[in-house]
Formats: structure tokens, sequence, C-alpha cells
């Protein structure tokens, strides 16, 4: 297929694009990836520092994880979650021994872990099972779940319910009900919301769609209080945030806090979908069987994949990684033209603008190689591969330069 046949401005029956178009028309096909470089199918090469949004940690193509994907694919691909497989046991040790500091070494895991995992396929299906965990577990008719503004968590009817973002919801109206926003990093805010329906705090560490908004220690430590003085959960959504990306195995870990409810995805397979959600062994025992499925939740190849990603990301220190990278591009980010301040964490950042520009400097930079965020309207989001070298990050910024100085202000 050319790259004029997914062009579907036209909107004819002949010429219709058999994809909904939820996400606009896409101007370019990718055919190939490798690390942090992408190639279209006109064999233009691209920078991306979008990462697949936070996906694509250890770059596109990663030769470990295709290895074990498809040695994986060639012996089992799914089995019904009424029997066990090969890793799914190993990935969820895994998982808890990172969340929870217990266990420093690779497969020194307890072999009682403090928590439990569920697998599931993708961000808004993780934080769907955390909504119904926080209902099923804290009881006594607690269903109500508080959200900031500003927050993204997924695109399902709960889960939109859940975002800090009316514009989101008014399209699909009525929302499910029992979902309410506090002000952002605001406990005076969020203590307002808390009532006997309480059954949980549910937290972005760091607001990822909304505009890379890290929050500090202050106020996790008032959501951690708050929620034990209460009786509720304290869940954190590290779909974005989780596994490296701001410096840290994850985002709550900056903080000093101890969440009962850790909801991940996006990097967990590199590119291969898997999601999962991580409770403390006494919420999570409020399941019973039956309470809650997922068909293709944990199937070998996804934990085959997940099982790579964890250990390529502790082998080769990927919170270093991130860290690095994240000071690097920060400093090379704040020297550029009209930037006027970075904010983020580590490999997730985002560069304030002098005005409305970025989607149009998004668009420009695209065209000379650079993939790069726009949102919001004054900011640019960075979430590139954290394997990416120190040499890419300079081709990048010198593209993005060009961009910046040739674009005219709003
Ligand atoms: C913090 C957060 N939660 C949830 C989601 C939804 O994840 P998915 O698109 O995999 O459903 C996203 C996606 O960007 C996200 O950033």
């Amino acid at each position: 297929m050319s790259s004029h046949a997914i062009n579907m401005g036209a909107e004819s029956e002949q010429t219709r694009c058999p994809i909904m178009p939820t996400y606009g028309a896409p101007s370019v096909m990718f055919v190939r990836g490798q690390g942090t470089e992408l190639w279209d199918s006109q064999g233009k090469r691209y920078l991306d520092f979008v990462g697949g949004l936070a996906v694509q940690s250890l770059g596109h193509a990663n030769p470990e994880v295709a290895e074990a994907i498809s040695e994986q694919a060639m012996k089992l691909t799914q089995v019904s979650n009424y029997w066990a497989t090969e890793h799914a046991h190993h990935v969820a040790l895994e998982l808890d021994r990172h969340i929870t500091g217990v266990g420093s070494s690779p497969g020194s895991e307890s072999e009682s872990p403090s928590g439990q995992v569920f697998f599931c396929n993708s961000g808004a299906e993780a934080n769907e099972l955390a909504f119904k965990l926080a209902r099923k577990s804290t009881g006594n008719g607690q269903f109500e779940i508080l959200t900031a503004m500003g927050s993204f968590h997924g695109r399902t009817l709960a889960a939109l319910a859940a975002c800090g973002q009316p514009h989101k919801h008014e399209p699909f109206e009525p929302m499910p009900s029992g979902f309410y926003h506090f002000e952002r990093d605001e406990p005076n805010s969020l203590e307002a919301l808390m009532t006997s329906s309480t059954a949980a705090i549910h937290v972005e560490p760091v607001q990822g769609e909304g505009g890379v908004w890290p929050s500090n220690e202050t106020f996790m430590s008032r959501v951690q209080e708050l929620s034990s003085e209460h009786g509720v959960l304290f869940m954190v959504d590290e779909v974005q945030s989780g596994l490296c990306r701001t410096g840290k195995w994850f985002a709550f870990q900056h903080f000093g806090v101890k969440p009962d409810v850790v909801c991940i995805a996006k990097a967990l397979g590199n590119g291969f979908p898997i999601a999962a959600v991580w409770a403390r062994a006494e919420v999570a025992s409020a399941f019973q069987a039956g309470d809650h499925g997922s068909t293709y939740g944990g199937n070998p190849l996804g934990t085959a994949a997940a099982r790579k990603v964890l250990e390529i990301m502790e082998r080769d220190n990927y919170p270093q990684k991130a860290s690095i990278l994240g000071d690097v591009l920060s400093a090379a980010l704040l020297d550029l033209p009209r930037v006027i301040s970075v904010r983020g964490m580590g490999g997730m950042l985002a560069a304030e603008l002098d005005g409305d520009v970025s989607a149009d400097i998004a668009l420009q930079a695209a065209q000379n190689g650079l993939l790069v965020n726009p949102i919001p309207p004054t900011a640019i989001r960075f979430t590139p591969p954290l394997s990416t070298s120190l040499d890419l990050v300079d081709e990048a910024m010198s593209i993005l330069k060009g961009v910046l100085h040739a674009q005219p202000s709003s």
C-alpha cells in the first residue's frame, strides 16, 4: 500500500479508510523500526521521540524481546487462564519485587510475595480492574473513586469517567457515576471530596497525557495518610510513568509512599500488548474466582515478552539510563529557542513553548524527520526509548532547533 492510500481526507464509498478516524487521518505509514529510528513506506528515516507513547522503552524491534516472542510463538501462544503457563508466575513475582523493593537481585523474589498480580492487555483495562477491586475490597458500600483534574486513565467508559478532563466526557454522557475529581496536587481539594462512600484515591504520580506534571512528596504523603485514615485504597496509575520511565522502577518511589494498588501497562511488553495490576495481598484477596477475567490476560506470548523486558531493564540498569537521558534531554531543550521551561522526570518530559504552537511544531518536526507529541497546545511531550543514544539526542535537538527558528510565533 502506498502512503497515499492512507491519506483518507476524501470520504467517498470508494476511498473511505477502513479504520475509524479516532486518531485523525495519519499522514505516514511506518514499516520498520530499530532502536529510536523508524522508516516509513517511502524509505524516509525518522527519530522517534514519542516511543509509541512511552511503550518502546527498550527501543523498536529490540532483538532480545523479538527472539523471546518468536521462540514462544513456536511453542505456545494461549491457553485459557484456567491453566497456568510458563512465564506469568515469574513476571508477577518480579513485578512484586520491583514494586516492594523486597528481594534485591534478579530471581531473588520472595516465594511469598507481598502482593498479587492480575494480567490484562491495556492500561484502561488495568484501571477498570483497579476500580472493581477498590469497590470489592473496601466493602461497606464504598464505591467512589477520586482522581485528579487533568488526569488520564484510558478510554473505556469507567476509565474515561475517571479522567479529570470533562471535555472528553461530554460526547459520551452520561458517564458511569461515582467518579470525582480534585485539583491536581491540592490536598485540601482532595480531602473535601472524601466521604464515607469513597473507595479509592487513584493518582498518576506524573500526569502524562495531561501535559507531564510530576506530583510531589507533600501531596503524595498526604494521599497516603488520608487513605489510611479513611480506610480507602491508595492506587497509582503507573501505566505511563512505570517501569523505569522516570528514573526509578516506579514513579511513586520518588515520593517515599507505599500504594495499595499499582496499574502497569505500556512498557511492560515493549510493544507486545500486556498490562498488569499489582495489589497488596490483603487487598487482592477480596477477589474470588469469577470476579474478574480476561481471555488474553497473561498469555504466554505477552508474559514471555514482559519477562525479557524486565530482565533487560534490570541487567542494563534502565532506571539509570532514564535519569541520564532525562538530564541530557532537558538541558538540551532548555537551550532551544522559544522553550520557556522544561518539566518532567527522567525520560518523561515536556517543553513549554512561548505560545499555542505545539501542534504546528510537531508537524514541522515530523516533516523534518523527528517525531514528538504536541500536548497540551503550548507544550511538546517527549517519551523516547530509554535506550536512545546521546548522539541521537543531539540530532533530534538540531532538527527541533531548526523548526523552532523557522516557525513564526503565535
Ligand atoms: C496514565 C495512563 N493511564 C491509562 C492509559 C490508557 O492506556 P491504554 O491506552 O493502554 O488503554 C494511558 C494511556 O496513555 C495512560 O497514560
